[in-house]
């Protein structure tokens, strides 16, 4: 009982054991018998060969001879195949006919097979034989020869007296029978046998002469046998394949089953768990693994390879293998002429960027200087504290506020140069006028203008923000107006022209104001010459700005005329600035007068439409007051019963402004006041028509205030007077 169990537990371990360990052969085997050598998966004792199939045992006998069964081996090749030795078949007659020797093959190859490189060939006149194959498929091959003397040709076994048969692979038992047509009687004399056999290709040559008397004696033809490992694919034994280390397994391209291969660059037995070493390619004597560096000496083993080692400043040629001094290709020559002219463009392309950059700068610089640049800084920051705050801006950034001078930013295009709107940096919209090409001699005059203008902070005045000096042209940036002009207004070119009286009236106002100031109050007197109702703009509250100082000039002090080029609007223009080109304030005196006329009328100031002797606005005016009908001039909108006294008021005082004779007009200052002593009139009319009671207190708070500071006060007292004395009422 225990002896059984304990058998049955040694036989479990066993078989756990082989499972395990990949069957490896002992050390102490026989690896060659006579001279072939024998190696795993083939042994000739237990142990020794692949322990699942019996194929593979091998015997060596006492004479040290290799059989296979009973087969003499003389090749064994680890890639699949072994070279066995296979006895012919005959059958031989007398010269009577009748049979003396016969002799049919059976063979096994055990679970091998035939390979396909072995030839059925039959050697006789008179002759035929068969190969009978049974195993996976069975099939029967054969082939004839007929002849009645001795074949002439020589060398090849190609029908005369000699026929071969390819034979299909795949077959592992097989028989050879040889037979023949008439018991050879009519060729015994020089042929009295049939022969069939296997043989490898090309390892049996026919001769006629020898082979058909008694095929040379040869008993035994080498034939080619396919053999592998196992009947699975690599991939269905995957791990538990017999391949060693080093090694690869492959699928049999002849049977079923695997064989292994040694890694390139390694040499030894694949089926051996550590049989596939690197090979020693610059030593081995191996015709397979021998390096193949032109210089033995060069040659360098690695790991499953080797490499030919040039000296420093020599290079391998891989298709000689031989070391070569470096030098440039042409190609690199080609690389490197193209990259140094690459570089070469690229670097003049950088130096002329940088010298248009630096021309740019120069000739900025230039027009900087030429526009007075120069001096306005000069003259700007030995102004010492004052008000100025006059920007210089870039043209760069000119040009980008602008988009580029786009056309879609023109606001409109006047005699002085062309008005853009412009989007600066921080969003804020301005006005840019680029002035007509400049001449040189202007060029401190506009810098005064500048200065002048900067320091001018009249509510009725368009601001001036900064100008850009670098263009070849100089660039004035305003405050951007947004609600057109007066000319639009009035004329209906862009708005209904919904400008009451009262409009009108405080407009004439402000701009008479504003040009009072400008011919008195300013630092140095400056005359507009171009004052038109298209250069007077209207913010969003009708609030006048005055506008396009282009034309104006500053007059010395010691100077009451200056000589000019007769310069401004037809229409517009002082009579006598025209005939004598003596300009003084007076000529803006008559420009407003016109103004004044146009704000009465609703008419432009020139029209040819009217009568030949009416075109010029003063004449239509001066006709209608002469005939005593200008309350048929008069704009009908304006035109109401209670205002047509101020009208008439201010009908007088444009015909004063706009007398032929210079000295004879008012000075700006005194129509200023008239106007402004109208409008106080009219505010009378209509607060005492709203609040007649309060009239008295504000009134008279407002015609102070017009004259004086103090007067303010009084106006504010009376209203607290008032308050003081209701808190008191009501207690
Ligand atoms: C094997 O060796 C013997 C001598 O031992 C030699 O005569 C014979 O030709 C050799 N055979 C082969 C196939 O090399
Ligand atoms: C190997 O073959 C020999 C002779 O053919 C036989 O005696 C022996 O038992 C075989 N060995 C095994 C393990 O099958
Ligand atoms: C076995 O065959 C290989 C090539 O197939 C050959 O190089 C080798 O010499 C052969 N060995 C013998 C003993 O015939
Ligand atoms: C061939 O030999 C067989 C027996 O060996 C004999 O029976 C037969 O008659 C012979 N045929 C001829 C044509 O000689
Ligand atoms: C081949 O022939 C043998 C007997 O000669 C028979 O037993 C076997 O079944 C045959 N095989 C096939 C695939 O027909
Ligand atoms: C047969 O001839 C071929 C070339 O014709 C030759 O390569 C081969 O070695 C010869 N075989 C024998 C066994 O002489
Ligand atoms: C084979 O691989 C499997 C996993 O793929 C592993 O579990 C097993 O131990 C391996 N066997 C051997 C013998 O390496
Ligand atoms: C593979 O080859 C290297 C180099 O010859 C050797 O050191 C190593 O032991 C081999 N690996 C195995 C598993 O045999
Ligand atoms: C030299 O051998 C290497 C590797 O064995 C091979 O890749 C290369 O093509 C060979 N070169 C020449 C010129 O034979």
């Amino acid at each position: 009982m225990k002896v059984q169990e304990g058998l049955f537990l040694v036989a479990i371990f066993y078989l756990a054991y082989t499972q395990l360990v990949k069957a490896q052969p002992r050390n102490d085997c026989q690896t060659k018998c006579g001279n072939v050598s024998v190696e795993y998966p083939f042994g000739t004792s237990p142990g020794c060969f692949y322990p699942e199939d019996n194929s593979f045992n091998l015997t060596c006998n006492e004479k040290e001879k290799l059989l296979f069964g009973h087969k003499p081996v003389i090749n064994i090749s680890l890639s699949g195949q072994l070279r066995v030795l296979l006895v012919r078949s005959k059958v031989c007659y007398d010269s009577q006919g009748k049979k003396t020797g016969y002799r049919a093959r059976r063979t096994s190859l055990a679970s091998f097979t035939l390979s396909e490189h072995n030839k059925f060939t039959v050697v006789g006149c008179n002759s035929y034989a068969f190969l009978r194959t049974s195993g996976a498929e069975n099939y029967s091959t054969g082939c004839m020869s007929m002849c009645d003397s001795v074949p002439s040709k020589k060398g090849s076994c190609s029908g005369e007296g000699c026929c071969q048969t390819p034979v299909p692979r795949g077959s592992s038992f097989f028989r050879v029978k040889p037979h023949s047509f008439d018991n050879h009687t009519a060729v015994h004399q020089f042929n009295p046998c049939t022969y069939a056999f296997l043989a490898e290709d090309d390892k049996f040559n026919f001769s006629s002469s020898d082979d058909l008397k008694n095929l040379r004696n040869v008993m035994r033809f080498p034939v080619l046998v396919d053999w592998s490992i196992g009947s699975q694919t690599c991939e269905q034994v995957g791990n538990t394949s017999i391949c060693g280390g080093n090694s690869t397994c492959f699928d049999s391209t002849t049977r079923t089953g695997y064989i292994c291969r040694c890694n390139e660059g390694f040499d030894g037995n694949p089926y051996l768990a550590a049989g596939c070493q690197d090979v020693n390619e610059c030593t081995t004597s191996s015709t397979i693994h021998r390096h193949n560096c032109s210089d033995p000496h060069t040659c360098r083993n690695k790991v499953g390879g080797f490499y030919c080692k040039c000296k420093s400043g020599y290079r391998l040629d891989t298709t000689t293998m031989s070391c070569k001094r470096k030098e440039f290709g042409w190609t690199t020559i080609l690389l490197v002429t193209t990259i140094g002219f690459l570089v070469i463009l690229l670097g003049v392309g950088f130096i002329q960027q940088k010298m248009k950059h630096q021309e740019d700068t120069k000739l900025r610089q230039q027009f900087f200087e030429q526009n007075g640049g120069g001096m306005l800084t000069q003259r700007l920051s030995g102004a010492g504290p004052s008000n100025v705050d006059v920007k210089i801006f870039t043209e760069e950034g000119m040009k980008k506020a602008t988009n580029g001078y786009d056309e879609s930013r023109i606001l409109g295009q006047g005699g002085q140069g062309t008005v853009y709107k412009g989007i600066l940096p921080d969003n804020s919209i301005v006005a840019i006028k680029k002035a007509r090409l400049g001449d040189s001699s202007q060029v401190e005059q506009f810098i005064n203008e500048v200065l002048v203008l900067s320091q001018i902070n009249h509510r009725n005045v368009v601001k001036l923000l900064g100008c850009c000096l670098e263009t070849e042209v100089p660039l004035l940036v305003y405050e951007f107006i947004t609600n057109g002009t007066l000319f639009d207004h009035l004329h209906g070119s862009m708005f209904d022209s919904s400008l009451t009286w009262e409009h009108r009236l405080r407009i004439a106002i402000e701009v008479a104001g504003t040009l009072a100031y400008l011919h008195s109050s300013a630092s140095i007197p400056i005359i507009h010459r171009d004052v038109k109702t298209a250069n007077i703009l209207l913010d969003e509250n009708l609030i006048a700005k005055v506008a396009d100082f282009g034309a104006s000039r500053l007059i010395p002090m010691d100077k009451e005329d200056l000589a000019t080029m007769v310069q401004g609007t037809l229409g517009y223009l002082d009579p006598e600035y025209f005939t004598t080109g003596l300009l003084n304030e007076k000529s803006d005196v008559f420009s407003f007068g016109v103004v004044l006329m146009e704000l009465l009328s609703g008419e432009k100031a020139l029209c040819f439409k009217r009568p030949q002797c009416s075109k010029h606005l003063v004449s239509y005016f001066a006709f209608a007051t002469k005939e005593n009908r200008l309350d048929e001039i008069i704009d009908s909108q304006v035109m109401k019963e209670d205002n047509l006294r101020e009208i008439q008021e201010v009908a007088r005082i444009a015909a004063e402004c706009t007398r032929v004779m210079g000295e004879e007009r008012p000075k700006m200052k005194e129509v200023a006041a008239k106007l402004e002593a109208l409008r106080v009139k009219t505010t009378k009319h209509k607060w005492s028509d709203q609040y007649p009671e309060e009239n008295e207190h504000l009134i008279g708070g407002h015609l102070l205030s017009s004259q004086g500071e103090t007067s303010s006060s009084i106006g504010y007292d009376s209203i607290k007077n008032v308050a003081i004395l209701d808190i008191e009422a009501g207690r």
